[in-house]
């Protein structure tokens, strides 16, 4: 690997339909760290993804949708690693070490899973529950120094960090032993931030632009074309003030801060500067914009996806290629790994060269 002073890494999971929430919030930012000093990773998250029902008629065209997703937005894959975690056995071997690191009250005390087992929690899966454990590994078989990541991925980031220090303690005697820093595993940034780290229902805007809302009209989904955009933002629930002139003035509007922070992450500005031009327009007139802005980024985006998906022999070359690069990375860290547990291995893996 090229000597980069960072490694970045964040993974997306496949479970359909992508939105832009998942544009906004993870898959632009992805882009926009290619300009930095860094190694980037960029996983579809397969295996995450099975912690809830998949169809597997229906898994492979969802992990080449994300993939499709990064390519359409600007994920250089020669430059950028894209791959599917299922296919570098590194992360679920580190996951089963990590599962021995971590402790059950870290994991009880998560908020995702209480969200996304509900009520019928004894019928959940063990892997939704060991989900952040299997996260902190995908981020760790890499080193990774820094993480983009949605707000609420904050408290898995948290996780990860407590695993890499509780390794990096447990095992000093060992680590030292193998001839490696202290600092085995890095304490991973998370990078949460920008103006849509919360990208809000077009419907209601206390809560997050989901894919599993049963109303369509709440989001925006990537391959959404020009007339679904426009309808779905001219329909997009307003309250009846004009926009204030400074992000102050748009606390407690929940759904004029979502669609200005909308605005703003199409537009790389802040919320503040969009203000500046809009403060004092009625909703009609800033729908207008907010829909000519939506359009001419989103609609090519979109389009792009939908002839990439028409190629699936290139997709899923291109998940192959960066398989195996990821594989180089990851292969030497669980090798040390091993060696620090203890565990008696084959030489150094194959794979690792
Ligand atoms: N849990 C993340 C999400 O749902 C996806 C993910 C899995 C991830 N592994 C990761 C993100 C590692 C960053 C780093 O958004």
């Amino acid at each position: 690997m090229a000597a980069f002073n960072e490694l970045v890494f964040s993974g997306v999971q496949p479970t359909g339909n992508l939105h832009l929430g998942n544009y906004l919030g993870a898959i632009k930012r992805f882009v926009e760290m290619q300009a930095r000093d860094a190694q980037c990773l960029y996983c579809v998250v397969d295996l995450h993804a099975i912690t809830l029902w998949q169809d597997p008629a229906e898994l492979k065209g969802q992990i080449r949708e994300v993939t499709a997703a990064f390519l359409a937005a600007g994920i250089d894959p020669a430059r950028s690693i894209v791959f599917n975690q299922s296919q570098v056995p590194q992360h679920a071997e580190l996951a089963w070490i990590f599962n021995c690191v971590a402790r059950l009250g870290w994991l009880n005390r998560m908020t995702q899973f209480k969200d996304k087992a509900g009520k019928d929690r004894e019928n959940a899966s063990v892997g939704l529950y060991a989900y952040p454990v299997l996260m902190a590994a995908d981020i760790l078989a890499y080193r990774a120094t820094h993480v983009p990541v949605g707000e609420d991925q904050k408290q898995h980031l948290e996780l990860t960090r407590d695993i890499a220090g509780k390794f990096n303690n447990d095992f000093s005697g060992s680590i030292a032993a193998h001839g490696h820093g202290e600092d085995f595993f890095p304490i991973t940034e998370p990078l949460i931030g920008g103006p849509a780290a919360r990208v809000m229902s077009l419907r209601d805007g206390t809560k997050k632009m989901s894919k599993s809302d049963p109303s369509d009209n709440s989001r925006i989904n990537l391959t959404d074309d020009a007339d679904a955009i426009a309808q779905k933002v001219r329909k997009a629930k307003t309250d009846p003030e004009p926009l204030p002139s400074e992000a102050a003035g748009l606390s407690g509007r929940p759904e004029a801060d979502n669609l200005v922070g909308i605005f703003a992450a199409l537009k790389d500005a802040t919320r503040d500067e969009v203000l500046s031009d809009y403060g004092g327009a009625q909703f009609s007139v800033f729908k207008g914009a907010l829909v000519e802005l939506a359009v001419e980024k989103l609609a090519p985006l979109g389009a792009e996806m939908k002839r990439l998906i028409a190629d699936p022999a290139h997709i899923d070359a291109v998940l192959a290629d960066g398989a195996a690069r990821a594989e180089a990375i990851a292969a030497p860290t669980l090798d040390a790994v091993k060696d620090i547990v203890g565990f008696v291995r084959k030489g150094p893996s194959l794979r690792s060269v």
